[in-house]
Order: structure tokens, then C-alpha cells, then sequence
């Protein structure tokens, strides 16, 4: 069965009767009349369509656990859908741990992971009551005993590890490779069990975690990675005699950002974990474990467009036609950082013939903030908007203020109603961290 993260656009785009794109039943021209451009614009329909695939695909093993992947697209309101579809939360910072607090999520389902979390972040956790620390390394099994001590709690804990999985994708997002500076070696995990067993009373180590990397289009990577962590528990057990409950193998299904693209469905990937999961389990002699997945831009990249309005463009003579849009690398910054592809489209012009070769370039004083190099479009006039499938994951999390750039808005549309779920930065917001020391004055 197909599911989203296989279509380049949101699952209910479609060309209204003014002959415009529409999403969510909201005309995109008008999203971008009422709340300014640039919009980021997410589809209610297709994040909740990703997560019941999910839950479906792997209904079969009932020790399944999903949790989101936070880091794709932090917000309040993400957080209130995630608890309402029962997926926990894997955080990464404090402040998406303060997001998460805020917006009321239970705090027990999520799992605190990085490969250097500070002492502010782990006692946040620890007060906060972050149901899991995921460890990536010797100093933070240390730091992280003593805090507890200092509170008088026991954390449950589970040990990243690099379990030695190359698989292709951008080398910016491989993580699951020995050469990485994620996690504890497999030659490191025994010295890790030893400490805590002998040493850190407040650690309760139940479990594994991986993450292999992120964009992945194959499946073998994940049958591969379960039998990697399979075998660690059936060794573990039997040299420690510690047997470990929960697995979590990270996220990184794909999606399809252009028809170059040929991610997997959820049903795929599910298969093979399952598949895997009772396989080794028969072949290791171990009980089957609680199993995590934690998928971050396969839930809610498809989920997302964005759009900006054209401006000034220009002919460079015998050269390229460049058309500036009013955004750029600080709403979008993974084209220049990892030369990522979109899909554009003009959301008053989708049935105009895309016979026009563009070069959509930002507004940042930068020649690398370019979005989309020599595509094909229909000839783009002043104040056209420009969409961009496909922005849901790592667009706004990754935005910045460059060149004093506001944030942009994002709204969340459903059924023909929009609402605003980050509201557009302001110019005081922007300077209100700024201080003018007493002696400038
Ligand atoms: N779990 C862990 C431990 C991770 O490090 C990540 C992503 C995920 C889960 C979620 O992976 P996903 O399902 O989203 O692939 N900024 C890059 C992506 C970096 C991913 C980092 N880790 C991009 O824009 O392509």
C-alpha cells in the first residue's frame, strides 16, 4: 500500500475552480494574501495520514512504540497532534524538551537523546520528567548518575550505539557509520555496562539505540541494523546476564522531494523491521523486546509547502533567468547546505504550461541562497506565488535569522480553515535579545 511520504505533494492538493492550488481546502493565493509570504503551510490531513501508517504498518508487532522525531518540526500545536495520534516524542535539546513541557506532553513518553547534552539539559530532563535518556557517551554516564544522585531519582537509560550500518545518503546525514560522532562504539559497550552496573546506582539500563541516518531509500539497512542490535543483547545477556527490554532503531524513511526521488512505503520498511525482529529474535533465543522507531521528515515532510511571492528577477545576457522570491536559505536553508531538491510550482498557475527554465534564487546576500537551480516553470510575473513541496521537515527548524531575516509564520490547514500555528517573528522580537551595554551610550 502506498502512503505519503511517496507523494511529492500533500494528500489533499488539489486546482480549486479559481484555477488555483489549493491544500487542505485553502486556496494557497489567498493563505498568502491574509498571512504574508514567506508561509510555511502544513497539511493536518497528511501529518495524521503518516502517523495512522505508521500505527497500521506495524500493528502486527504489539510491542511496537512510535515516538516523532521533534528536530524535523518542533511546535506546540505538533506536539498536541502527536499525543493525540499516541506517539511519543524523541527530543533533542532543551529547548525542544521546554516545547514539549509547555504544550502540556506527557513528559514520561519522551526520550531525551544527543551527543552532548549539558548539565543544564540533563537536570531540565531529570526535573522535567523526560521518560528516557538515551546516552552517547562515558562523560555523560557520569554527569548524568550524579545529577540523578543529586536528585534522588532513577533515570531509565538506553546506550546509543554506532552500529557500524553505512547507508547512502548525504554524508552530512549518514549517523549510523563507526567513523561518526554519535554513540559508543560496539567495542565500548561492555566498559559502559560495567560502570553502570558497578558504579552508577542511579542509571537503570534498559535498552539499546541507534539512528543509521536520515533520506533512506532502502530496506536492507534496516533488516541489518535490527540483527546488529539483536546480536548485542544476545551477548550482553550472556555476558553481563542483563537482559535489554527496548530497542530503538531511530528514524530516516525517505520522501519524495522530486520525481527523481523513490522512497519506500511505511508498509515496506515495517515489513522488513518485523520480519528481522522475528528472525533474530529465533535465531539469538531472546524474547522479543519493546521496539522504538522515532521517524521525524517521513510524518511530517510531505505535510508541509511554502510559499513565497516572486519579485525582481533578472536575464543575465546569453545566461540564466534568475527570479528572486522574498524568502530564501533562512526559511530554506538544505538546498545550498545539501544541494536538496524541490518541487516548485506556481500556486496561481498550476495548468500554465512549465515551459519557462528559471533559476529561483533568495533574497540573502549570498550567491550560494539559491532554491532551486534551472527548473522548469511557467514564466513567472511580479507577485506570483511560488510553492515549494515538500518544506515540512527541517525547513523551519533549520531557519535562522540571516541578514536579520523575520521568521516566517507556519499555519496549519484542515477542511478549509487555517489557523496560525507560529505566529510571524516581529521586529522587536528579532532585536528584543539585543543589549546596548551602558558604556556604548
Ligand atoms: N532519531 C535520531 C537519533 C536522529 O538523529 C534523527 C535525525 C532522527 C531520529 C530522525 O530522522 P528522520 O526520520 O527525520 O530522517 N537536517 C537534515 C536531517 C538531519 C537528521 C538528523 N537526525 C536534513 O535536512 O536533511
Amino acid at each position: 500500500m502506498k502512503t505519503a511520504n511517496q507523494n511529492i505533494k500533500p494528500i489533499t492538493t488539489c486546482i480549486n475552480a479559481e484555477g488555483n492550488i489549493e491544500i487542505g481546502g485553502c486556496d494557497l493565493t489567498e493563505l498568502a494574501n491574509e498571512y504574508g509570504t514567506p508561509l510555511y503551510v502544513f497539511d493536518e490531513a497528511t501529518i495524521r495520514s503518516m502517523t495512522k501508517s505508521y500505527k497500521d504498518a506495524f500493528k502486527s508487532y504489539p510491542k511496537m512504540k512510535m515516538m516523532f522525531a521533534s528536530k524535523a518540526f518542533m511546535t506546540k500545536a505538533i506536539c498536541k497532534i502527536m499525543q493525540q495520534e499516541d506517539f511519543g516524542l524523541d527530543l533533542c535539546s532543551g529547548g525542544e524538551i521546554y516545547t514539549a513541557k509547555s504544550a502540556g506532553f506527557d513528559m514520561s513518553r519522551t526520550l531525551f537523546n544527543g551527543n552532548n547534552k549539558t548539565y543544564e539539559e540533563l537536570n531540565m530532563a531529570l526535573e522535567y520528567g523526560v521518560g528516557t535518556i538515551s546516552v552517547d557517551n562515558f562523560f555523560e554516564l557520569a554527569l548524568l548518575n550524579n545529577l540523578a544522585e543529586a536528585q534522588n531519582k532513577n533515570i531509565r537509560v538506553l546506550l546509543r550505539i554506532t552500529p557500524g550500518i553505512e547507508c547512502h545518503t548525504h554524508e552530512y546525514i549518514q549517523t549510523g557509520h563507526l567513523d561518526s560522532k554519535f554513540g559508543f562504539d560496539l567495542a565500548q559497550v561492555d566498559e559502559a555496562i560495567e560502570l553502570i552496573k558497578d558504579e552508577y546506582k542511579n542509571l537503570n539500563l534498559i535498552g539499546l539505540h541507534a539512528h543509521i541516518g536520515s533520506q533512506i531509500f532502502e530496506k536492507k539497512v534496516y533488516y541489518d541494523e535490527v540483527g546488529v542490535i539483536f546480536g548485542e543483547i544476545k551477548r550482553i545477556k550472556e555476558k553481563h546476564n542483563i537482559f535489554l527490554s527496548e530497542i530503538n532503531l531511530g528514524g530516516g524513511l525517505g520522501i519524495k522531494y522530486t520525481e527523481k526521488d523513490a522512497p519506500i512505503s511505511v508498509y515496506e520498511i515495517a515489513e522488513t523491521i518485523i520480519n528481522s525482529i522475528e528472525e533474530h529474535s529465533a535465531k539469538y533465543e531472546i524474547e522479543a523486546p519493546f521496539v522504538f522507531i522515532e521517524p521525524g521528515r517521513s510524518i511530517v515532510g510531505t505535510s508541509g509547502v511554502t510559499l513565497y511571492t516572486a519579485g525582481s528577477s533578472k536575464q543575465v545576457p546569453n545566461g540564466r533567468k534568475y527570479q528572486s522570491v522574498d524568502g530564501g536559505m533562512s526559511d530554506n536553508v538544505r538546498p545550498s547546505m545539501y544541494q536538496a531538491e524541490y518541487t516548485v510550482e506556481i500556486a496561481n498557475k498550476p495548468n500554465e504550461k512549465a515551459d519557462a527554465k528559471v533559476t529561483i534564487s533568495g533574497k540573502h546576500c549570498e550567491s550560494g541562497d539559491i532554491l532551486a537551480k534551472d527548473i522548469m516553470l511557467p514564466e513567472i510575473e511580479e507577485g506570483d506565488i511560488v510553492c515549494f513541496y515538500n518544506t515540512g521537515a527541517y525547513g523551519y527548524s533549520m531557519s535562522s535569522n540571516y541578514n536579520r531575516a523575520l521568521k516566517a509564520a507556519a499555519v496549519l490547514v484542515n477542511n478549509g480553515k487555517s489557523d496560525i500555528i507560529v505566529s510571524r517573528q516581529t521586529y522587536d522580537e528579532l532585536c528584543g535579545s539585543d543589549v546596548i551595554p551602558d558604556r556604548l551610550n
